[in-house]
């Protein structure tokens, strides 16, 4: 059966419950638990309405050297978990495969989200070492590929990035995912519909050997509307709900169907405020993300001075978590002021909040054993 994606049953496990009950919250923790980093904000693709086009424009990443340096102080910083992620193509930073090795051979967990195009230059870091590797592919056919997912260079990737996955399906020992985000032309211009191709986007992804195909909605990401879900033609989420209804059939014990969190509300046409009653994000103090162009509370905020953190081209990963600015931007950031958006992890907030609160007034809480870091 598919399953909508659950963020919160991994708050239970040990080393989330010492770190939540270990933290002073007015203070905030010593040390988020999860980095998202962006090793570089350049990609070799240019996706019509990608949410992060407004921060490629400079093409900055972090120098080799530095890139190294930070995966060595989220190591001295207890960091557990490590998302490759962008901003650009984190896989197109040419000390990548070093931080791969690096971040492996010390522990830390290794996600990548990637659009697939360097998976071959890698193959034997990421089938080592990531413990996920999520490629976006949004298309079942070259043709829509190539429409959504076109490179720079003019030149078609689609057929390149299959072969690239099902080389890694083949060697890899972490997990490999197929990324379907749904999109339609109210994505902006250049965006088609790709409703059509999500069953046989999933067919595709089981023949290459994925372990997960995901279904994610889109996001708008104008200056005025801080990331609400984008609002499609209701006609075209009805027949993506159809194509997702029979998504089911094809899962069996090696490949599961992945509903990220606000598929749904994108779906029914739930494009409302979701509203906040609390005033501190939790989320943000067990999580970070790091970036050539600065820090930011979290990727709904990435690129945003408001909510940038601090500069890891000259402050060290563990000066800026203790830094006055830091602390002025957490004093800052009120949930139910400036995030009314349908935040992916609005749930882990309220069950943080709760687990606090049980604690507070000596509820036993049950610990799971660890099984994912990426909290
Ligand atoms: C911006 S990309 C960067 C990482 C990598 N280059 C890739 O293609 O996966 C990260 C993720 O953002 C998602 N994304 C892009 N535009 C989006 C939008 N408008 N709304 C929601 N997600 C979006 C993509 O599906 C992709 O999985």
């Amino acid at each position: 059966m598919s399953k909508r994606m659950d963020l919160t049953t991994k708050l239970r496990q040990k080393f989330v419950l010492d770190k939540i009950y270990g933290s002073d919250w007015n203070a905030g923790s010593s040390n988020p638990l999860v980095v998202e980093l962006d090793t570089t904000e350049a990609c070799d693709l240019a996706c019509p309405g990608c949410i992060s086009q407004d921060i490629m424009v400079t093409n900055n990443r972090f120098s080799n050297e530095r890139l190294l340096e930070l995966g060595k102080e989220f190591y001295e910083s207890g960091v557990k978990a490590v998302v490759l992620i962008g901003g650009g193509e984190p896989l197109a930073h040419p000390a990548v495969g070093d931080l791969i090795n690096y971040l492996g051979s010390h522990d830390i967990h290794i996600g990548i989200t990637t659009n697939g195009t360097f998976i071959k230059k890698y193959l034997k870091e990421i089938a080592e070492y990531s413990n996920w590797t999520r490629v976006s592919v949004d298309a079942s056919s070259v043709g829509l590929f190539d429409k959504l997912r076109p490179s720079k260079s003019g030149k078609s990737k689609f057929e390149f990035i299959v072969e690239n996955m099902r080389m890694l399906a083949e060697v890899k020992t972490g997990k490999l995912g197929f990324s379907y985000l749904v999109q339609t032309e109210a994505d902006g211009p250049g965006v088609h519909s790709n409703v059509h191709e999500i069953y046989t986007a999933a067919e595709l992804a089981k023949d290459i050997g994925c372990d997960y195909f995901e279904v994610k909605p889109s996001y708008q990401f104008r200056e005025d509307i801080e990331h609400a879900l984008m609002k499609h033609d209701s006609s075209l989420m009805q027949e993506a709900k159809a194509e997702i209804e029979r998504l089911d059939e094809l899962e069996t014990d090696n490949f599961s169907i992945l509903k990220a969190i606000n598929l749904a509300y994108s779906l029914e046409g739930i494009s409302e405020d979701q509203p906040k009653n609390y005033s501190k994000c939790p989320a943000t103090e067990l999580r970070t993300l790091v970036c050539p162009s600065g820090a930011f509370v979290c990727p709904y905020w990435r690129g945003k001075d408001n909510m940038n953190i601090g500069n890891l081209h000259t402050t060290s990963f563990a000066d800026m978590w203790s830094s006055d600015r830091r602390k002025e931007v957490m004093d800052y950031l009120d949930p139910g002021k400036h995030c009314s958006f349908h935040c992916l992890r609005h749930e882990s907030n309220t069950t943080v909040i709760d687990l606090v609160e049980s604690a507070e007034k000596g509820e036993k809480i049950e610990t799971i054993a660890e099984y994912d870091r990426f909290i």
